[in-house]
């Protein structure tokens, strides 16, 4: 039987009177693409400060495959195979784009993020990051300043700098939003290919439903900091609690748009 990459027993974070996210337990299977949706203040940020290491939990435990990280500094999770996805500022904007992945290749191969410069660029490197991009469908622009490529190819560009961590776990926070409908649909696109390549497993909060549908193999929904429901896609779209807290339940065949998720 395989083992779950994630698992989460018992999670509960408290600010003060406030339980934001309260006795959430799931196993993330490895290859899987879990989605976590649930309305304003569901407490899915919060969720992934705490796996990623931002956040303290008040209570529970967070094991990746048999390691308990619970508590871990966010550095050290990041080395044992966390990535998560910031908004674009983790770009250096004067580097090309595929300096940009180069960056974080050097670093992972140990050299300090201080000490590279365009000298210490080597072939194998230069190919592996330009593979990156490829996967991204942004390697046209590896010569471009990060600065002046697109919005929806920064963050592609930043889905390729969280990949060449080599991570097993890839934590995407809103992965399309700002995006235009086009470069969401790009986006998912390849989320999806990377998925269905069988080396990632993703956790991703979404707004968008549609992406979400379109990703998930299994869905979380949080609502004020519990579980409201998990379950397949087609389970959350039927379940009456689910469509009634947060799809609204107007829409039949159209999942609801512009949620925040
Ligand atoms: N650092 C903090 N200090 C105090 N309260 C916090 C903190 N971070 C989050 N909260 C509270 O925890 C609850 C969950 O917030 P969280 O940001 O996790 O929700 P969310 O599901 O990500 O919402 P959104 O969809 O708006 O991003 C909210 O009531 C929020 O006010
Ligand atoms: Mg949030």
């Amino acid at each position: 039987m395989t083992n779950p990459i994630l698992t989460i027993e018992n999670l509960t974070k408290r600010f003060g009177g406030n339980t934001a996210v309260s006795d959430i337990n799931m196993d993330v299977m490895p290859q899987e693409t879990v989605a976590i949706i649930g309305p304003n203040g569901a407490g899915k940020t919060t969720f992934y400060n705490m796996v990623s290491g931002r956040m303290q939990p008040s209570r529970g435990k967070i094991i990746l495959e048999d390691k308990d990280i619970t508590g871990m500094p966010p550095h050290r999770i990041s080395r044992m195979g966390v990535s998560r996805s910031f908004q674009i500022n983790n770009i250096f904007p004067d580097m090309t784009v595929q300096e940009n992945v180069e960056v974080v290749l050097s670093a992972y191969h140990g050299h300090s993020r201080k000490l590279f410069n365009i000298a210490s660029r080597n072939t194998e490197i230069q190919n592996e990051a330009l593979s990156y991009l490829e996967r991204l469908g942004i390697a046209e622009l590896k010569d471009r300043r990060a600065e002046v490529i697109s919005y929806g190819d920064k963050r592609l560009l930043e889905i390729s700098m969280v990949l060449a961590t080599r991570p097993k776990l890839v934590l995407l926070d809103e992965p399309t939003a700002g995006m235009t409908p086009e470069e969401t649909r790009r986006t998912t696109k390849l989320v999806k290919k990377l998925a269905e390549g069988g080396h990632y497993t993703f956790l991703i909060t979404e707004h968008d439903m549609g992406v979400v549908f379109d990703l998930a193999d299994r869905i979380l929904v949080m609502h004020r900091g519990e579980k409201l429901f998990a379950g397949k896609p087609e389970e959350v779209r039927n379940h009456p609690e689910v469509r009634r807290a947060y799809l609204g339940d107007e829409d039949e065949d159209e999942p609801t748009k512009g949620v925040n998720a």
